[in-house]
């Protein structure tokens, strides 16, 4: 088992917190703007998934996961020498504040109370060739308090990924899901990895972190499950009409099999929305997949996501 339970929010500095908020609303969050602070949350019972204040430098500023518990909370700061505070954000409790070897900031958190948990988007039954489940009716939607539910998974660009996964896998006990390896002149090189949380035997998404080795430190993007394709689809032409910058997709990963869109958000930093990706637990294993396994899609676009 390892020491927390998954991810739960990102941080940044934007340009503009009116802005973003009206981006956030647009893209299916939640949002409030509370002295200075802008705060998002999902139909999940997080009282925030992405938080950001103001600055002439857009930057991001870290990601935030939930411990397993406070005594894991209070190990992972022993280990680093960092203090305990208390958080004081909403739902308190207690926040360790960590730096990976590339100078992200992480934060951990246990003790948060939770929200009340808002309506989700959902719809009748879906005719599929196999199945039928709606009989005698039309399709109805009904109207949910926001379309997110909750923050999936974080992607960074690393300086190096064997001391990286290093660092989150002795604090964290990540598994590997899926290794993006390349032999070159017979050699095999190691392109990122897509990793879990290991929660024995219960289910978590096929990826948490992926870290791309990039030689270089930066965020890539920040992934927000939304109930179901229908919900997609529907917010994909919203954000389209609303004249909203988009990046890739519609289409459907090979590797965690997430429905996938991504999104530039205004001030340039790429958020995604997906559904119906893998859950795994820890009996999976870790897997080794080639390059066009990474850059290939069951439908869709192939390549990466970036422009
Ligand atoms: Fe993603």
């Amino acid at each position: 088992m390892g020491a927390i339970k998954d991810v739960l929010y990102v941080r940044f500095y934007v340009t503009d917190l009116r802005v973003q908020q009206q981006f956030l609303e647009d893209f299916g969050f939640k949002s409030e703007i509370d002295n200075g602070l802008l705060i998002a949350r999902g139909t999940d019972g997080s009282p925030y998934i992405y938080v950001a204040e103001q600055s002439s430098e857009p930057t991001f500023v870290s990601v935030g996961f939930t411990a397993e518990s406070e005594t894991e909370l209070r190990n992972l700061a022993a280990l680093d020498d960092v203090p305990v505070e208390s958080n004081n954000m909403p739902g308190g409790g207690l926040i360790a504040r960590l730096t990976d070897p590339n100078g992200f900031s992480v934060e951990v958190v246990a003790n948060v109370t939770d929200s009340p948990l808002l309506t989700v988007a959902c719809r009748s039954g879906f005719n599929d060739g196999a199945e039928k489940q709606r009989l005698g009716e039309r399709v109805a939607f009904a109207a949910p308090e926001c379309l997110i539910k909750r923050l999936g998974h974080v992607v960074l660009m690393v300086n190096d990924f064997s001391e990286t996964f290093e660092w989150y896998q002795r604090r964290f006990g990540l598994l590997i899901s899926d290794e993006i390896v390349m032999n070159e002149e017979g050699k095999e090189q190691t392109l990122g990895a897509f990793t879990r949380c290991n929660r024995g035997e219960k289910y978590v998404d096929h990826h948490t972190l992926f870290f791309i080795n990039a030689g270089d430190a930066d965020f890539n993007h920040a992934a927000f499950e939304v109930a179901n394709w229908d919900v997609l689809m529907q917010n994909h032409y919203k954000l389209k009409k609303a004249g909203h910058r988009h990046s890739f997709g519609v289409g459907k990963h090979i590797l965690g099999s997430q429905i996938f869109d991504y999104w530039k958000d205004p001030d340039g930093f790429m958020l995604e929305h997906f559904t119906d990706g893998d859950l795994l637990n820890e009996s999976f294993g870790s897997h080794k997949r080639g390059l066009e396994d990474l850059l290939g899609t069951h439908w869709g676009p192939d390549g990466m996501p970036g422009q």
